[in-house]
């Protein structure tokens, strides 16, 4: 199907508008599919305009993503279509900025190995740690399958751990909180080891470098209210950080944070967007995940979109960064925003506001004629 989607552009794309869309609380709850999703996306196909996906989910390949998308909404659906909130650190592992990583979140260990596809030479989880020496973490919960099957037994513990990256939200959050906080404070990025207090150093600098993938502090899965995400997580390691390092009420952890609704999202994934659409227009139907690799902190020069419209759910990351990016922005009722939300959302849309994505999307067609 793929195949005759694209042979379909090649009489060009109108209007040069496109589309952005959010993943969970727009096309998916959990697991099961919205049921507007499919029509709206096949509402965009038909009208020959592309449209990519921009998600601070992750934790699995991009690839592995979008097969389950597409066949959840059974519509063909590139690797080339989606922005995960780790793919950008795709960009970090090309310029060798670090070689040996810890990589936390996700299901299983999925996580450790899109780190290494990304390009990052040595990938050790905080399972690997467990399986060598349990008691790090006193309670954690690995089973022994997982044990068996999700770590591995000959990680080298007396090597330094050069970057913490955080791809998705934690299973075992006490371990990881537990694990991540050691090495933030561990003399340059040794496990089972701490750094002095009084090193006359500012203690707002963790030992190694950590990385959030994003800052939801909540998304929508398939339970009625929202549920704690990645900035949940962040929250709990600044505020033990800050214990542990006695830092001051104006003092925080220094982190970096990608995702919805930084910048740098943005601009990699209108690359992306514009890639997606020139592969439209050249019919090339060679839909292998030939991730573009937009350079980081790049913004796109002479784009050929006159509005790029984001569809999301979660003001503070899909409408909020839309607003900050010069794109249009459009929220639904059919994730983590509620009507009775709108006096103190963070950032309000520009488009409007619709119950579900074919809604907007047959609206936003209508006005653009
Ligand atoms: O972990 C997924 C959650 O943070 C939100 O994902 O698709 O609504 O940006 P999404
Ligand atoms: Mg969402």
């Amino acid at each position: 199907p793929m195949q005759e989607f694209l042979i379909s552009y090649t009489n060009g794309i109108k209007n040069e508008v496109a589309f952005v869309f959010d993943i969970d609380g727009v096309l998916l709850r959990g697991k099961k599919a919205i049921p507007s999703a499919k029509p709206a996306l096949e509402l965009l196909n038909t009208n020959k305009i592309p449209y990519i996906l921009l998600t601070n989910g992750g934790g699995v390949s991009e690839k592995s993503r979008v097969e389950f998308i597409s066949k959840e909404l059974n519509i063909p659906i590139s690797p080339s279509q989606i922005v995960q909130s780790h793919t950008p650190m795709k960009a970090l592992a090309q310029n060798n900025l670090y070689n040996r990583v810890m990589v936390v979140g996700g299901p299983e260990d999925k996580a450790r190995y899109v780190a290494l596809e990304y390009g990052f030479k040595e990938v050790i989880t905080p399972g690997d740690i467990i399986r060598q020496q349990p008691s790090i973490s006193p309670h954690h919960r690995y089973t022994k399958e997982q044990i068996e099957n999700f770590t591995k037994p000959d990680i080298d513990l007396t090597k330094p751990i050069e970057a913490v990256l955080i791809f998705n939200d934690p299973r075992d959050a006490g371990t990881d909180v537990q694990i991540v906080c050691d090495i933030l404070n561990s003399v340059e990025g040794l496990i089972g080891t701490k750094r002095p207090f009084d090193d006359g150093k500012d203690r707002q600098k963790p030992s190694i470098p950590i990385i959030f993938s994003n800052n939801d502090f909540v998304w929508a899965n398939d339970y009625p209210l929202p549920r704690f995400g990645q900035g949940a997580f962040r929250i709990t390691v600044e505020a033990l950080y800050s214990e542990m390092n006695q830092l001051k009420h104006n003092e925080k952890l220094e982190s970096t944070i990608m995702g919805k609704p930084f910048k740098i999202q943005y601009d990699f994934a209108h690359s992306v967007l514009i890639n997606w659409r020139n592969k439209l227009i050249a019919n090339d139907v060679n839909d292998a995940n030939d991730l573009t690799l937009p350079n980081l902190n790049e913004t796109p020069t002479n784009s050929p979109f006159k509005k790029i419209y984001m569809v999301g759910d979660n003001p503070a990351s899909d409408i909020q960064g839309a607003n900050q990016n010069g794109w249009e922005s459009i929220l639904l009722r059919t994730g983590v925003f509620k009507d009775d939300d709108w006096n103190h959302i963070v950032a309000r849309p520009t488009a409007g506001v619709f119950d579900n994505v074919y809604d907007s999307v047959k609206e936003i067609l209508l006005k653009n004629g």
